[in-house]
């Protein structure tokens, strides 16, 4: 078990793609230190796709890109552990990544032993590209099992989108998080979409293996290669605090050399960032709520030291009323029991009098509490 809450970090794919080098990773490292990320838990800088050649050499080993990489991968780990950070890469479990960049299907020891020897400490593996007579199951085992005897602990962060019922299986494969959604884009409609999807998935969350809704797109505002439309901070807030509130892993996908003060705030939350890594990792409840429409999502988590948070998210163009009853949440009237509201963005604290609670939310908004079980 390498990590038994939801891995932190940064991630090169939603703003870069492509357009990755060492100038880059270095400048990324000194700035996850610098604005206090790896204080807060962000300790993983995960190199994605596109960082190979296309031609694996005469000994059938990986080549990092000698334009993009000139000091090699070694140099390049060493940088990110000389800052206390850990570092990751990518492959894939097809014959080619999902950019076109060989995969490591048929070799899956020597790539594990390559990046053991390079001092990498996480793999993102894909799936794009994969043998369509071999199930995915034994793809992941067989990476699973290439890292966990290559001389180096590896952390194993598997990216099937979902597919292939991959909940069922993914625990035997010793991966500690996995993707159990579709590509995030930086639009509210993606938030939206991934969050939905994410729903009927919480039952196979759990400590160790992590339940992966994708990079965040905070402080993306359109720009990089999945930037599209972009969102605005308040839908930022949102998609953060949901990412946070059910438990995924929280990959920073943004360019954080040349981030503002707002996306710093947002994701130097650390009350909500406590929620995340609340060690039980227990599973997400969806509240009905009260009338709540369609674009009201209720959520609670009990957590490990006893507390209930609960989020309250409104993911529609009106203002909407979100409104539950705390027996939703096992709090009935005759437990002589109620909530200390506490709202982790400054939204207000109050204590629930008549076991109901009723909040008004703006178009896009959310509130997100840490609640205390108190005497009526
Ligand atoms: C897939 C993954 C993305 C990213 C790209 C790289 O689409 O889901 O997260 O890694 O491949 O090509």
């Amino acid at each position: 078990m390498i990590k038994l809450t939801p891995p932190m970090g940064w991630n090169s794919w939603n703003t870069f793609g492509e357009a990755i080098n060492e100038k880059l990773i270095r400048e990324t490292a000194d700035r996850m230190v610098e604005a206090g990320l790896l204080d807060l838990g962000y300790e993983y800088l995960v190199i994605d796709d596109c960082w190979s050649l296309k031609e694996r050499d005469g000994q059938e080993r990986l080549v990092p890109d000698p334009e993009k990489f000139p000091s090699g991968m070694k140099a390049v780990a060493d940088y990110v552990h000389s800052k206390g950070l850990k570092f990751g890469m990518y492959s894939c479990a097809g014959n080619l990544t999902c950019a076109g960049y060989p995969g490591s299907f048929e070799h899956e020891f020597i790539d594990a032993e390559t990046f053991a020897e390079w001092g990498v400490d996480f793999l993102k593996y894909d799936y794009c590209y994969h043998s369509p007579i071999i199930h995915g199951k034994y793809l992941y085992r067989r990476m699973g099992l290439a890292l966990e005897n290559c001389g180096r602990d590896i952390l194993l962060s598997a990216c099937s989108w979902g597919s292939d019922e991959t909940h069922e299986w993914i625990k035997q494969t010793g991966a500690s998080m996995w993707r159990s959604t579709g590509d995030i884009f930086d639009t509210w409609e993606s938030v939206k979409d991934l969050t939905r999807q994410q729903e009927k998935l919480h039952p196979y969350n759990g400590v160790g293996c992590f339940n992966d809704m994708d990079m965040l797109i905070v402080g993306m505002y359109g720009n990089g290669n999945v930037g599209l439309k972009g969102c605005n901070d308040e839908q930022y807030k949102t998609h953060y605090s949901i990412w946070a509130l059910m438990g995924s892993p929280l990959m920073i996908g943004c360019d954080i050399r040349s981030m503002n003060e707002a996306t710093r705030a947002i994701l130097g939350n650390k009350e909500l960032i406590a929620i995340d890594q609340d060690p039980a990792c227990r599973q997400m409840v969806k509240l009905s709520g009260i009338l709540a429409g369609d674009d009201l999502l209720l959520y609670s988590r009990q957590l490990s030291n006893g507390d209930l948070a609960i989020g309250l998210f409104n993911m529609g163009e009106e203002a909407a009323e979100a409104k539950f009853n705390l027996d939703e949440l096992g709090l009935g009237f005759s437990t002589g029991k109620t909530l200390e509201m506490h709202e982790v963005w400054g939204k207000g604290d109050f204590r629930v009098v008549n076991s109901t609670v009723s909040r008004k939310l703006d178009p896009f908004a959310c509130e997100v509490f840490r609640a205390k079980v108190v005497d009526l």
